[in-house]
This record gives structure tokens, sequence and C-alpha cells, in this order.
């Protein structure tokens, strides 16, 4: 594999306490997929060397968590809930999850990979070297494998590195005769076993929620996973507090995501479990939702906050990871320092990538090149600029 220098950047990246900063070095060597090294006085030769002419070198950006694989789309009910119907009465009346669920599994693989790769390209264009991918619209064992098939075929076709995520607890099925408690006996009897044998994907997910699966129905799953060998995350505390994101620390979670109704005394949970807190401000924006996540005693535990696009077609249609820092702080008061940490050393905490998501030797070679005045203005500008040199793993994909 080739070696490439990049010489005259300006270097930035979070640190070890996960403060994004400017660090003092201007060359970064590329081999053999790794950062190979940091610094002012870098000689060794490389089969490429690029001149960044004072241009700043970042970490690919990583989005720990869509739904970037599903068929049709819910402008009919953002319609309606631009009239004040809300997203729980959609979802009881059969629309929502269920109704892409439908127009997932009226695809054959052909069209819904390339939808989805239509979609992915977007994030690639914007500096993503790393993106999440759910399944969790297809809810029979054909669509589910088929989803996470797709993603795994976007990984390749786009040089984008691509984290699976089971989801198979996301809704109960449309048209189904089971009832929830045989769902997740077949999630957990049936499909984890499957998806972890053929490595169908590197953790499990759950909704967890009045309208998703209850707590118990949760930990049945996360128990299942774990007797996979498989890392869980929970869609938790997102439309009421069902303390889904305590169970998930029990479990270890990677992350819990959404986490709006979390209550502050179960913050320290999460503290003690390593578990990141995934902040999901467009899923925020499109519900109109009033409630914020407890910013500050996350901050006061430190427990490390992640930001995501949650890219899905019902509540968070946004295909763009920067417009979504840009909400963290417009929304929930991040700083554009805690919003570029939670797109890169936080995200990939999130994943459980020990390697991603910082410019330091022996990190995965995941970096781009961007013609700006500083970091902060990528989250201060909305759609203001692309990158104008990406590596992925160490390879030029632009
Ligand atoms: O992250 N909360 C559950 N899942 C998605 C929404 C999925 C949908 O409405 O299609 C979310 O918001
Ligand atoms: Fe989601």
């Amino acid at each position: 594999m080739s070696s490439t220098l990049i010489n005259n950047a300006r270097i930035a990246t979070a640190n070890e306490d996960g403060d994004f900063v400017h660090i003092d070095a201007t060359q970064i060597l590329l081999r053999e997929g790794k950062i190979k090294a940091i610094g002012n006085h870098i000689t060794d030769t490389a089969d490429h060397v690029v001149d960044a002419d004072q241009q700043w070198c970042l970490p690919g950006f990583i989005d720990c968590h869509t739904h970037l694989v599903y068929g049709g789309n819910r402008a009919n009910e953002f319609t309606q809930r631009l009239q004040g119907v809300n997203y729980e009465t959609i979802s009881q009346q059969g629309g929502g999850i269920k109704s892409t669920v439908r127009a997932t599994r009226a695809l054959d693989e052909d069209t819904l990979m390339l939808q989805t790769l239509r979609r992915a390209r977007r994030f690639a264009e914007e500096g993503v070297t790393t993106i999440e991918i759910k399944s969790g619209y297809g809810l029979d064992k054909e669509t589910e494998i088929r989803m996470l098939e797709v993603a795994h075929k976007v990984g390749e076709l786009t040089g984008l590195n691509v984290q699976r995520t089971f989801l198979g607890a996301h809704a109960l099925p449309p048209d189904s005769p089971m009832s929830a408690e045989e769902y997740i006996d077949f999630v957990c009897q049936t499909m984890i076993p499957y998806v972890a044998e053929h490595q169908l994907a590197d953790a499990v997910d759950v909704f967890c929620e009045r309208v998703g699966f209850n707590l118990a129905q949760t930990e049945r799953v996360f128990m299942a996973a774990k007797q996979a060998n498989l890392r869980v995350k929970g869609h938790v505390e997102q439309l009421s507090d069902s303390k889904g994101a305590a169970l998930a620390a029990k479990y270890r979670a990677l992350s819990v995501d959404h986490i709006e109704y979390l209550a502050e005394e179960d913050v320290h949970l999460l503290a003690s479990a390593g578990t990141v807190a995934v902040l999901l401000p467009g899923a925020f924006y499109y519900l109109k939702e009033k409630q914020l996540p407890p910013i500050d005693a996350l901050r006061q535990h430190r427990v490390p906050m992640a930001i995501s696009t949650d890219m899905n077609p019902g509540t968070s249609p946004i295909a763009s990871l920067l417009t979504c820092t840009n909400m963290a702080c417009i929304l929930f008061g991040l700083t554009t320092s805690e919003a570029l940490a939670g797109i890169t050393i936080h995200a990939a905490g999130a994943l459980g990538l020990a390697n991603k998501g910082r410019l330091k030797q022996g990190f995965d070679a995941d970096v781009c090149l961007w013609d700006i005045e500083s970091p902060e203005s990528l989250v201060y500008e909305i759609n203001g600029y692309r990158p104008t040199a990406i590596w992925i793993g160490g390879k030029r994909v632009l």
C-alpha cells in the first residue's frame, strides 16, 4: 500500500481529553493505512507528497447513527405533522416506521442499493469517512439481511468504512400475527444468533419506547446480544423517560441515543459504564421536541457526547452531519469544540472504534483537507464547504 506525506498543513484534532485543538505540527505521514507520524521535521520519503498550502487537516468525520438503507419516503407524514398530528399518533395509526418497512420490503436489492448509494455519497462528499448503518426497516429475516448486505456493499462501492448495527427490535412488524413477546423471541432466538454467526453486524440496537419495545423486552434483546458476543446500543428516552439508558448502562452499551428525556439522576450510570451519549438534534428539530437532553449533567459527569444525523425517512431526513453539528450548538448549547469532538473522537467511541476519530500516530489514516479559516467554520456555516482532499485508510478517494 502506498504512503503519503502531507506538508504545510494546519492540523486540528480532538486530544485525549476530547478537546478539539490546533496542534503544533505541519506534517502528517500516512503509511499502510495508518497515521505513521505527525510533526514538523518528518524527512521520510513517501510515494505521494502533497502540499496542503496552509489548509486545515482534520480527521475524517464519523456518523455513528444512521438508518441509511430504506425504501420510499414519508413526505406525507411530514405534511401531517405540520398540521399538528404527532409522531406517536401517526405510528399508532400504522404509519411511521411500519410504512417505511412496507416500502423497504417492496424493493429488490439493486434498487435498494442504488437509493442508499445516492444518500451515502452525500455523507462522503462532506468529509464523512466512517458511517454506521442500521437495519430495522425489514423486520423479517429476508429483508433485515438484505439491508445489512446493502450496507456492506455501500462500503465496498464508496470506500466509506461502514459499521453495521442490527435493529430488528425497531417496531413490531406490520401485518404480523405475532405478539410483541413472540416477535422478541424471533429477534433473540433466530435473528441475533444468525446475524452474529454470519458477521452481518457489529452491534445490536433496540427502540425502547412506548411505541417501540418495553424495558423487559429490551433487556431480553440485550441479553441475547451479549450471548452472541455483540455490543449493544439503544434508542432510549426519545419520547419519554422509560429508563432505557440505565438498562443500557447495565449492559455496558456502546451508546445511548436521543436521550432528551434522560433523567439527570441516571447520567452517572453512563459515566461508570463508559457509555457514549449520542445527541440527535435532527430528530429533535423535525419532531419539534421541546425537552432538551441533560447536557450540563452529561458535562458534569464527563460523559462523552457524540452527534449524529440519525438519517432516516421519518424523524430526521438530513443527509448532512455538519448541519447536525450546527443544530447541536444552536438547539442544545454545545460549543464548537464539543461539536467537532462529537463527530470524531466521541463518535468513534459510540462505535467502539479505538483507532478512529483522531489524528494521532497509530490511528487509522482517515484524513481530510479543508480550505477554511478555522475548524469552527464547518460548524458555524451550513453547507459552506467540502473537503478538497480525502484519504480513507490511507487511500486517496478525492
Ligand atoms: O431514530 N426512534 C426510532 N427510530 C428512528 C425513527 C425511525 C422512523 O421514524 O422511521 C429514530 O428517530
Ligand atoms: Fe435512529
